[in-house]
């Protein structure tokens, strides 16, 4: 395809927290800084603080003046906190943000699959839908949004897949937090869809003080890229970047398989990441 890059730099970040006390123009130089380092830019949800529409236009005077490349985005749990999720997508949207729940996009050749995702814990201690109707309720939300993301990325015809979330499909990204509350920061059963289409990188947020990288049992790479733990990870550049090598290019009995996918840390100094 003419124009079309080798290699397509993401960059990640989540839990900006955005509040109505906020210095006006804080986030400037952040976005200068990932649209120097980036071609597109994931966020992960927990745009603002308490979901209002003042903080999230407030957010989207600084993502017009100082973002300049396409930022796709999914709502984490704070975004809903007034009720009024719908219009912080729809301020987001007309800054040039995608907001993505259950949705597709493709930027720069690569498919990006978002949902918000929900809670229930990990593995074999995940809660289960018994007793009490609520519980299941609670339990059903969560295969709700994994059926959405499972739905997403089956529309995807790209080489390259993205899914980004704000709670965490994997135990290994939430370590790190008090055990106690594992269970509230994501469920695994979000990770059922991501092990069965070739996803190259998986980002998600709201574990904010979790470990910075983690994989899923097919090994693809998940980042947890909360901004108080990129800040304390790359004090520097406190925000992901993966390099997605275009060239490469996955075959169908990968593909139908779920592929084996590799992350190379450059230098472990460094945010980049190459898939
Ligand atoms: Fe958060
Ligand atoms: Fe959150």
């Amino acid at each position: 395809m003419p124009g079309a890059k080798d290699t397509v730099r993401v960059a990640a970040l989540a839990d900006l927290h955005y509040s109505r006390t906020a210095a006006a123009g804080m986030l400037q130089p952040l976005f200068a800084q990932i649209t120097e380092a980036a071609d597109v830019l994931v966020l992960c949800g927990d745009l603002t603080d308490y979901g209002l529409p003042e903080e999230a236009r407030a957010l989207a005077r600084e993502v017009t003046s100082a973002l300049k490349i396409p930022a796709v985005a999914v709502l984490g749990n704070h975004d809903y906190e007034s009720k009024q999720q719908d219009e912080v997508g729809k301020i987001m949207m007309d800054a040039g943000v995608v907001p993505l729940d259950g949705d597709t996009t493709e930027i720069h050749g690569i498919g990006f699959a978002g949902v918000k995702g929900f809670c229930g814990g990990f593995g074999r201690r995940a809660l289960g839908p018994w007793g009490e109707d609520i519980i299941k309720k609670f339990v059903h939300e969560t295969i709700d949004e994994a059926l959405k993301l499972e739905s997403a990325l089956a529309r995807l015809r790209t080489t390259h897949l993205i899914a980004l979330l704000h709670y965490a499909p994997i135990q290994e990204t939430v370590e790190g937090e008090p055990p106690e509350i594992f269970a509230f920061l994501g469920c695994s059963r979000l990770e059922e869809p991501l092990t069965r289409y070739p996803v190259s990188a998986v980002f998600h947020g709201h574990a904010h003080h979790g470990q910075p990288e983690g994989r899923t049992r097919t090994n693809v790479p998940v980042f947890n890229v909360s901004m108080s733990l990129m800040r304390e990870t790359f004090p520097h550049r406190p925000f992901r970047v993966v390099d997605v090598d275009m060239t490469a290019t996955i075959d169908d009995a990968d593909r139908r398989s779920g592929g084996d996918r590799r992350a190379v840390e450059r230098a472990p100094t460094t945010t980049t990441t190459t898939i």
